[in-house]
C-alpha cells in the first residue's frame, strides 16, 4: 500500500496499518464494529449547525464520517500522538475544512470551548476509573446548553469486551485465570498502532472493566442524567426481538455494545 499526502510527504510505514483501518472506519458504511453506531447515530441525531467533540477520535474515522455526513464542526481529541497523526493525514487526503484535531491531555490542558454534542465512541473502558471520573467531570462542563453526550462501548461482560477475542479465539476470554491468558494472548501478540499501546497485551491490561452501573455511578456524579439506553444483545438479530433490550442475566452476557445518551 501506497500512502502519500503528495509527492514530498511519505508516511511513517509503522502507522500503514493504523491507516488502513481509519481509512476504511470513514468510508464504509458498514465497517463491521461501527456499522450500529453509524446507524443510530444518523437515526437519532441532526448534527447540522452543532459543534461536535470526538473526545478519544483515535485515528479519526469516525471523526471524518461526521464532518462529511453533516455541516458541523468536528474537534477530535486524543491522547495519543500515533493515533492524531494518521487522522491528520486523513484529513489532509480529504480536503476536509470543518475538522481539527489536538492531541491532548485534557487533565493537564483543560478543553475550552462548549460542544452541542460530545461523542465517545469505544473510549470510556480504555481509561482508568479515576481519570475517566475527572474526565467526564470536565466534558460535563464542556457541554452547551441542551447539549448531550452520546457514548458507546463493549460492557464488561461482553462476549467481546476483553478486544482480544479474535486473537486468542475465545468469547468471553476476560473470564478466565488471567495468568493463563496473559500467556494466551502473549502467544498471539501482535503490535497495534499506536504510542501509548502498541500491542494486544498492553491494550488488553489497560482496559478499566467497565459495565453499565459503573459507568452511570460516575456520570451521576457529576450530574449527568441517562436520557436514552440501547444494550444491543445478540438477539437483537432475530427479528421479532429487534429492538428489544436484554439487561437480565444471564442475557446481559450477550450485550455487545451499550450506546448511551446523557444530559446534564
Ligand atoms: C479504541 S480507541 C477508539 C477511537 C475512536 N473513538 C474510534 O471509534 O475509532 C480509544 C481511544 O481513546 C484514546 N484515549 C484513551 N485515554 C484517553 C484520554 N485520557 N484522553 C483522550 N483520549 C484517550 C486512545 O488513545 C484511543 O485512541
Amino acid at each position: 500500500m501506497t500512502a502519500t499526502l503528495n509527492t514530498t510527504t511519505p508516511f511513517p510505514k509503522h502507522l500503514l496499518t493504523g491507516l488502513q483501518y481509519a481509512e476504511n472506519n470513514f468510508l464504509d458504511e458498514h465497517a463491521r464494529h461501527l456499522h450500529l453506531d453509524k446507524q443510530l447515530l444518523r437515526s437519532r441525531y441532526d448534527l447540522n449547525g452543532k459543534k461536535v467533540l470526538d473526545f478519544g477520535c483515535g485515528m479519526g474515522g469516525m471523526t471524518l464520517w461526521y464532518a462529511k455526513n453533516w455541516d458541523c464542526t468536528v474537534h477530535g481529541v486524543d491522547l495519543d500522538p500515533a493515533h492524531v497523526q494518521v487522522a491528520e493525514f486523513l484529513k489532509e487526503k480529504y480536503g476536509l475544512q470543518n475538522v481539527k484535531f489536538h492531541c491532548q491531555d485534557v487533565l493537564e490542558k483543560p478543553l475550552t470551548d462548549k460542544y452541542d454534542f460530545i461523542v465517545l465512541n469505544d473510549v470510556v473502558e480504555h481509561i482508568p476509573m479515576p481519570v475517566l471520573e475527572k474526565i467526564i467531570l470536565q466534558l460535563r462542563g464542556s457541554l452547551a446548553e441542551g447539549g448531550v453526550i452520546f457514548l458507546s462501548f463493549p460492557p464488561w461482560r461482553s462476549p467481546y469486551a476483553s478486544h482480544v477475542t479474535s486473537a486468542v479465539g475465545l468469547p468471553w476470554c476476560q473470564f478466565l485465570p488471567q495468568k493463563m491468558l496473559y500467556r494466551m494472548i502473549e502467544k498471539k501478540n501482535s503490535h497495534i498502532t499506536g504510542a501509548i499501546e502498541s500491542d494486544l497485551l498492553s491494550a488488553y491490561k489497560g482496559l478499566n472493566h467497565l459495565t453499565f452501573n459503573r459507568l452511570e455511578n460516575l456520570t451521576s456524579k457529576a450530574g449527568l442524567k441517562t436520557r436514552w439506553r440501547k444494550s444491543h444483545c445478540l438477539l437483537n438479530r432475530v427479528p421479532a426481538f429487534k429492538n428489544v433490550n436484554f439487561r437480565v442475566f444471564p442475557l446481559d452476557f450477550l450485550v455487545t455494545k451499550e450506546f448511551v445518551e446523557m444530559s446534564a
